[in-house]
């Protein structure tokens, strides 16, 4: 048995630099059709020589696979004339509260202080996307932020905002209050629940931003891709660590998912019997909420069992070692 998915879309992707990039760009671009590339890297991609010099880098990594980076900046607060000149080289740009994720510290203290630049992106049609998390105590910090969204949504009702790796029942209950929210969910969200985190033995490679929820988050976050929610899409969020950054007293947050994100959608699908909404998660969905057309890319997956290798690179992915039940036929 074979599956066949045309121009499969990674809409929250993290590439890295240097060595790193070399590395997981080919395991997203030998599958993948394009993606959204992160820019919280050590120095955030914040103005258009660091974007142009990133883009190319990525462009290197990814070839000779057919992949379009649809590339992002780190939000600050930047003029419209910036803005205006910028925006055709970008297809959003990625907001982090300030200090709440990875490489984040640059990040916004006050939404009412960005208020001209959300106007400025309403104004020139540059999606806003949104690490939505508060500081608060760790399981409320999305439901929490919510209100962030109501007011963003309210204030700059033609604005175009995404909540990324939503991971509660709450969040999806969202989706239907204001016409220009959209989401993104991972794989690991729709697999896992805060217990494969910490319920038992402490599993470093399970653990991310946001953190895994309850069993009834992950219950509405599946029923929600599972009938492919026009509102939401698939974006990874798969963020390599290397393995010293993970196995660590302090663990770097990331799950690290590319090379099986496909794969692990194909199994998951095929037990609640939805393969046919598989093509709508996972491209369809995104190239109607961002107003773009995907290179033409045709990937076959076959039902064969494929052991995840324990590392790639100095990075172990979710599920190293274990056998899953679909294969990429390689090209
Ligand atoms: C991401 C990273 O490592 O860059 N980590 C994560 O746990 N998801 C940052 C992010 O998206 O929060
Ligand atoms: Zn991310």
């Amino acid at each position: 048995m074979t599956f066949k998915l045309t121009s499969p879309l990674d809409m929250h992707l993290h590439l890295r630099e240097g060595e790193m990039l070399k590395t997981v760009a080919p395991l997203s671009a030998r599958t993948f059709a394009g993606g959204v590339i992160m820019p919280n890297l050590v120095l955030p991609v914040d103005n258009e020589n660091r974007l142009r010099e990133y883009e190319t880098a990525v462009r290197q990594a990814c070839s000779p696979h057919q992949f379009e980076p649809y590339m992002t900046l780190f939000f600050k607060n930047y003029s419209a004339k910036f803005l205006e000149k910028i925006r055709d080289r970008i297809i959003g740009i990625k907001l982090y509260p300030a200090g709440i994720t990875t490489h984040s510290e640059g990040g916004v203290d006050s939404l009412q202080q960005a208020q001209p630049t959300f106007a400025a992106m309403q104004e020139l049609q540059i999606p806003l996307l949104v690490h939505g998390e508060t500081d608060g105590f760790v399981l409320d910090r999305e439901r929490d932020f919510l209100s962030n969204y109501a007011w963003l949504a309210k204030s700059f009702p033609r604005l175009k905002i995404i909540m990324e790796h939503i991971t509660t029942a709450a969040a999806v209950d969202f989706l239907q209050l204001y016409e220009n929210i959209y989401a993104t969910v991972t794989v690991h969200h729709l697999l896992i629940t805060l217990d494969d985190v910490a319920g038992g033995m402490l599993r470093p490679h399970l653990f991310c931003k946001p953190i895994a929820k309850r069993p009834q988050d992950r219950e509405a976050l599946l029923d929600a891709a599972l009938q492919a929610h026009p509102k939401l899409m698939l974006g990874s969020d798969s963020a390599p660590h290397p393995v010293h950054r993970k196995e660590s007293s302090c663990c770097a947050a990331g799950i690290f998912t590319a090379p099986i994100a496909l794969q692990l959608l194909l199994v998951l699908f095929e037990k609640y019997g939805k393969l046919d909404y598989l093509q709508d998660f996972v491209s369809d969905n995104a190239q109607w909420i961002y107003d773009i057309t995907a290179p033409k890319k045709e990937v076959r997956f076959e039902k064969k069992n494929f052991s995840v290798p324990e590392k790639y690179g100095d990075i172990v992915p979710m599920f190293a070692g274990e056998e899953l039940a679909w294969h990429l036929v390689e090209p």
